[in-house]
């Protein structure tokens, strides 16, 4: 198993490995209405494994967070572009919410981006997500804009950022 990176009470936060793919993709599938290619995680893992973090209970995988690196403008106003972190998706089972774990997932992805020397992380959160915006704010993130009807169903998203 991969070296443990924390630990909140028996869950353990580590790195996802690519048998573990099966289980997280089965967590978005329950957890999100935004569901992705199986090659998408994939590639998502393989491009940055510093960022793609499980929560392991009892052997069991029942949260996940699985970052990206890009190249855009600043939400900071800096000028010129700027190495951003991008939170593709975070999820906890149900069962397992309100012990700190979305929070913890949500430091070691931050962790894992920053060690790619990244600027800023950004993320998409549906406006109604209050559990999710909260969970962001007390990490430090701003909301920045809204993005009207991001959404399939048309719901706005709020685009909230870090400055690293
Ligand atoms: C958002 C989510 C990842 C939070 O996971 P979690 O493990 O329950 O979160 P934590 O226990 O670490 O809580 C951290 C903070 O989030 C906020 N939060 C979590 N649950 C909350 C709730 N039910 N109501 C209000 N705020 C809540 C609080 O600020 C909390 O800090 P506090 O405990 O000091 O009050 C989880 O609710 C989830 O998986 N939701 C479905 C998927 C989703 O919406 N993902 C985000 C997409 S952008």
């Amino acid at each position: 198993m991969c070296a443990v990176l924390k630990k909140v009470e028996e869950y353990i936060i580590r790195r996802c490995e690519e048998k573990d793919l099966p289980a997280v993709i089965d967590i978005n599938l329950k957890t999100l209405p935004e569901h992705y290619s199986d090659y998408f995680f994939l590639s998502l893992l393989k491009e940055l494994p510093e960022a793609f973090i499980v929560a392991d209970y009892q052997d069991k995988i029942v949260g996940y967070i699985m970052c990206k690196i890009e190249f855009g403008f600043s939400n900071f106003r800096k000028l010129g572009f700027v190495k951003k972190g991008h939170v593709v998706s975070v999820a906890v089972l149900e069962e397992h919410r309100g012990k700190g774990i979305g929070e913890a997932l949500m430091l070691e992805g931050m962790k894992g981006v920053l060690e790619r020397k990244s600027d800023e992380i950004y993320l998409e959160v549906r406006a109604s997500n209050q559990q999710a915006v909260n969970l962001y704010n007390k990490i430090g993130f701003q909301i920045k804009s809204k993005l009207r009807a991001y959404y399939r169903d048309g719901e706005d998203a709020l685009l909230m950022s870090k400055e690293f």
